[in-house]
């Protein structure tokens, strides 16, 4: 039996449904029943009926979806596929800004674990971050664990005032301003389409700044047949969907995720017929984390409804 049958049989007899980012490698969003970004993915697994969700991306994604379905079977296909900027905060920067300022929000970034949301406030993504500070009642927002999203939040919403943290994701803070000049300079007519994980001197250079989500259907409604690129190159399968008559040029240094690329069609069907690699979330944060992306997913709500 091809793999793509097995894993149709597999998905029937344990009620599953496949969830991947875009990150992941091509063949896996190809079996995919839902791919998107941070939060659509983590809207979507709210919404489904089945008994177990198999998640195609990094930890704090099948994290995110446990905590906010708790009766359901949430399964990594890899338990090391992590996100190493999803650590890179301390509970003494938290704690430190707790003390200095009575107005404070702490907004942290999906890109975080359990323990880091159970601090929080309020979860956001890239697709929701500016929506979401701009309604916070609060004036002081510290915004973990990511610096880049947060500068770029910041400029959006002048009114607040932020307290920044050092971390970053490794893939988007390499890329650099100059390669993206390079590919300007030999496509002078292409469109730059960034991430906000991007370092300023990337994002000044943009276009459009937007998360993966934003990135594929900006492309797709664009008049332009060129794009720059400036985010991990998994994406370049659903633009070429989106868009097949359209060229898409990335960093020559290459932006890949390597813990995005550790899923595979063999891993999904391993942990279907296992069992392997069950979520668990840690009773002690889990109502507190939890609490953060309820918020999120109201908040976005709100926004989108124009409630708010
Ligand atoms: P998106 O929410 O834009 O898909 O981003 C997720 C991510 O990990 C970006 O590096
Ligand atoms: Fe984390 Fe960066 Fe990979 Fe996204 S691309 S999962 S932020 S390391």
């Amino acid at each position: 039996m091809e793999k793509q049958e097995v894993l149709e049989q597999l998905k029937r007899e344990k009620d599953a449904v496949i969830l991947a980012h875009y990150y992941v490698e091509p063949e896996v969003q190809a079996v995919a029943d839902y791919i998107g970004d941070s939060f659509y993915l983590s809207r979507k697994a709210t919404e489904l009926p089945n008994r177990t969700l198999v998640f195609c991306g990094v930890s704090f994604m099948g994290e995110s979806a446990k905590l906010l379905n708790p009766e359901k079977t949430v399964l990594l296909p890899d338990a090391a596929a992590d996100c190493p900027m999803a650590h890179m905060v301390s509970k003494s920067v938290v704690d430190a800004a707790r003390r200095q300022y009575d107005d404070l929000a702490v907004v942290c970034y999906i890109n975080s674990t359990e323990e880091i949301k159970s601090w929080s406030d309020v979860c956001v993504t890239s697709a929701n971050a500016v929506s979401i500070v701009k309604n916070l009642p609060n004036r002081h927002i510290l915004f973990i664990p990511d610096k880049n999203l947060a500068h770029y939040v910041a400029e959006q919403v002048p009114e607040k005032e932020f307290i920044f943290n050092e971390g970053y994701c490794p893939v988007h803070e390499h890329m650099a301003a100059e390669e993206i000049l390079l590919l300007k300079r030999e496509h002078p007519k292409a469109e730059v389409l960034a991430h906000p994980e991007c370092c300023g001197g990337v994002l000044q250079l943009a276009d459009y700044i937007g998360s993966t989500s934003g990135i594929i259907s900006y492309a797709g409604k664009s008049p332009k047949k060129e794009f720059i690129i400036a985010t991990e190159c998994g994406v370049a399968y659903a633009l070429g969907k989106e868009r097949p008559d359209a060229a898409f040029y990335f960093p020559k240094t290459s932006p890949v995720c390597g813990d995005m690329k550790k899923i595979t069609l063999e891993n999904i069907i391993q942990v279907l017929k296992t069992g392997e690699n069950e979520v668990l979330v840690n009773e002690k944060t889990a109502a507190a984390a939890g609490s953060t992306l309820t918020r999120m997913l109201t908040l976005a709500g709100q926004a989108e409804t124009g409630a708010v």
